[in-house]
């Protein structure tokens, strides 16, 4: 059931962005039971064989994380705030562990949902007025998410997406209905997203393939929730962009899930803020992953990624590929920069219904996002507007930027490469025009 994750952690100074005490920095919680990728970067942390040998440490007495003061515009600068703060300020409704045991029938097997690197979640129904357990079929559907109680990692996550969560508010956003918190169970009760993740329907072979239009729809979808993140006046970094946290509701709409690795963007001059590494193998920006330094731009290539998903139906890492193909980033380059090999990359389930000018577009664009460069990738809200513009031009023809793009796809031997973690090497390209 559970598949690889590919998550991964590596040592750096969180207090630095986060408020978050120094003694709560956790190396392997969350990280996959057979993560596909050892790697010299992590060697020695056990961070990719967790299993029963996952590190706990013990619990500070405060955990603190930023707030935002106004639910849309978010005016303020974060401010740290205690776990009761954050628990008590929110709007959220806290749920006892046993209204959450009995709307998903004693967490049976079959309300399963899907599970995640910290836990498991679950179908469940609740009254729409009182909130209180109702009988399958009658009320409300949600999705509860239930944190395995050993996971240290799993609690500061769980408390960063309860703040995030409980504050931000918009239709690309998961909505996140309330909380329980007795003792070591804690749990997030969430709207429910009936069609699941974009992960299921992109790479599960039962699933039905998606067509072009909604893969735009939904590539539209997340980027609105990833611009309104980033254009917030308290800039937030999503941090954990991948098909796996893109919901989709019935029609399609896609929301971002799982605040729990979200950081407060960097304020005054400041481009970026020092962290730890924490992300997913494969979708997370070279620069991060060899510098610690998180920022919006780190996002956008996430979601450049997730545009080559999209277009190619292969997930970021697949090891079930041999050499250069299991990385999604390194084997798409060279047809993403010439118009006439792209078909070869394009997912095979489309059967050739997508327009190839509109393909060629979103290939232009993603190769812009997973720029080397972070001064070369679009701002998320450009990225939006190239996507909406192929949306709205129902020929899908080109967009604006992509016939002045020139890449330069040699992947360069150069010996600043090696300064990127093995993690994730990407392309060194040469300059471009910049989106500054
Ligand atoms: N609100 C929801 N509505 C419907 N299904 C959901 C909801 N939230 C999660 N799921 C399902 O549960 C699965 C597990 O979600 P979870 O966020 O725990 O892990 P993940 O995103 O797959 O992995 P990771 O821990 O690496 O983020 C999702 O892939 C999705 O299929
Ligand atoms: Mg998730």
């Amino acid at each position: 059931m559970r598949r690889a994750r590919g998550l991964f952690i590596l040592p750096g100074d969180e207090a630095m962005g986060n408020c978050v005490e120094s003694s709560s920095l956790v190396e392997n919680a969350r990280a996959p039971r057979n993560a596909p990728y050892p790697s010299k970067a992590v060697a020695g942390r056990s961070l990719f064989s967790v299993s029963s040998s996952r590190t706990t440490y013990s619990t500070p007495s405060t955990l603190s994380v930023p707030s935002y003061s106004d639910k849309t515009s978010n005016g303020s600068l974060p401010t740290p705030r205690t776990e009761g703060e954050i628990l008590s300020s929110s709007q959220l409704k806290a749920f006892t562990f046993n209204d959450l045991k009995n709307a998903t029938r004693n967490f049976r097997l079959d309300s399963l949902l899907g599970e995640g690197g910290f836990g498991y979640v679950y179908k469940g129904w609740i009254d729409e007025q009182s909130f209180s357990a109702s009988r399958p079929g009658c009320g409300m559907v949600v999705a509860v998410k239930k944190l395995k109680p050993e996971s240290f990692q799993g609690h500061k996550e769980w408390l960063t997406e309860v703040n995030y969560l409980g504050q931000l508010h918009h239709p690309n956003l998961v909505k996140l209905i309330g909380y329980c918190s007795e003792g070591d169970n804690k749990l997030l009760v969430y709207e429910f997203m009936p069609k699941g993740s974009l992960e299921n329907h992109l790479f599960r072979r039962s699933a039905q393939p998606l067509s072009w239009a909604t893969r735009i729809k939904v590539a539209i979808g997340a980027a609105r929730g990833l611009t309104f993140l980033h254009d917030a006046e308290s800039q937030v970094i999503y941090r954990d962009f991948k098909a796996s946290n893109i919901l989709l509701d019935s029609e399609f709409n896609a929301k971002l899930s799982d605040f729990g690795l979200a950081k407060a963007g960097p304020t005054g001059d400041q481009t970026h803020v020092s962290t730890q590494v924490i992300g997913t193998h494969g979708y997370a920006a070279p620069e991060y992953i060899a510098t610690g330094r998180l920022s919006v731009k780190s996002d956008v290539f996430s979601f450049g990624v997730v545009l080559l998903e999209l277009l190619s139906g292969r997930q970021a890492i697949d090891k079930t590929k041999m050499g250069i193909e299991q990385n999604l980033v390194e084997w798409a380059i060279p047809y993403l920069c010439d118009k006439r090999k792209l078909y070869r990359i394009m997912d095979t389930r489309l059967e050739g219904q997508y327009p190839k000018k509109g393909a060629h577009a979103v290939a232009t664009l993603a190769l812009q996002c997973i720029e080397h460069e972070t001064k070369l990738r679009p701002r998320m809200s450009d990225a939006l507007a190239s996507l909406e513009q192929l949306q709205d031009l129902k020929s899908a023809a080109f967009p604006l930027q992509a016939d002045q793009y020139k890449p330069s796809c040699a992947i360069s031997k150069s010996p600043t490469r090696h300064h990127h973690s093995p993690l994730h090497p990407a392309a060194v390209r040469s300059p471009l025009p910049s989106y500054q």
